[in-house]
């Protein structure tokens, strides 16, 4: 479903590429884990393939149409969802207008259901006494949960996560994780999730290392 081809990118100096040539495959229906040292690209790679930011060389393609061709605007949109640290929530709002919001622009099958939205908030253990506040007074893994939830919500096939367990206890970790898996095996969508956490990612299906400038499949 998605493909990377011959993707590079560095910073500042070409000469000293993060990673180059890589030529990388992620079905529907999977989960993925990359792994890797602090420092190593994990980040840069998932704002690649998020659309945040555009290759240096190289290209990635979803299907047979480029993230050129499709306009990255659009990809984020329509055909991805982020789950990242520093790109989360529509602050101000509370996690029910979160998920109702991202639903309508994003045009997905539930747009305005309220229930649906409450429900999936729900079960990622939002209950009703939080639903209604503004995310900002929600704890970082609270927050963390609305951003999944949101993901659940919208229709987009790809759902990218850097380091959704970074700030969860042991508990919210395996519920997190079951969550991501569900959305592959019962949503079919294609999970890639960043960790550093070696336990997290061997419960995905699929587990990539980061490791002097190349992506190594473990298993
Ligand atoms: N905006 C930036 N400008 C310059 N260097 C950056 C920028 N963002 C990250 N880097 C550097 O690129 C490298 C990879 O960063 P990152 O992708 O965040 O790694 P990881 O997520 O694996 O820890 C690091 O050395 C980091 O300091
Ligand atoms: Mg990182």
């Amino acid at each position: 479903m998605l493909k990377t081809q011959n993707l590079g990118y560095w910073y500042q100096d070409k000469s000293q590429p993060l990673f180059q040539d890589l030529n990388l495959t992620f079905d529907e229906g999977q989960s993925y884990a990359i792994l890797g040292h602090s420092g190593t690209g994990k980040t840069t790679f998932l704002s690649l393939i998020a659309g945040l930011d555009k290759p240096k060389s190289g290209d990635i393609w979803l299907g047979d149409r480029s993230l050129k061709q499709i306009g990255l605007t659009n990809y984020r949109r329509h055909d991805v969802s982020i789950v990242f640290q520093a790109y989360n929530l529509f602050t101000y709002m509370s996690p029910l207008n979160n998920l109702l919001t991202a639903m309508a622009i994003t045009g997905a099958e539930h747009a305005g259901d309220k229930f649906f939205a409450r429900r999936t908030l729900n079960s990622l253990g939002i209950g009703e006494d939080l639903v209604e506040r503004n995310v900002q007074h929600l704890s970082g893994g609270q927050q963390q949960r609305v951003a999944i939830a949101r993901a659940m919500a919208c229709d987009a096939p790809l759902v990218v996560a850097d380091e959704p367990t970074g700030n969860l206890d042991e508990d919210n970790t395996q519920e997190v994780i079951d969550q991501f898996q569900q959305l592959a095996h019962q949503q079919h969508k294609c999970v890639i999730i960043v960790t550093h956490e070696p336990d997290v990612a061997a419960r995905c299906d699929h587990q990539f290392r980061l490791e002097n400038k190349q992506f190594t499949q473990l298993a």
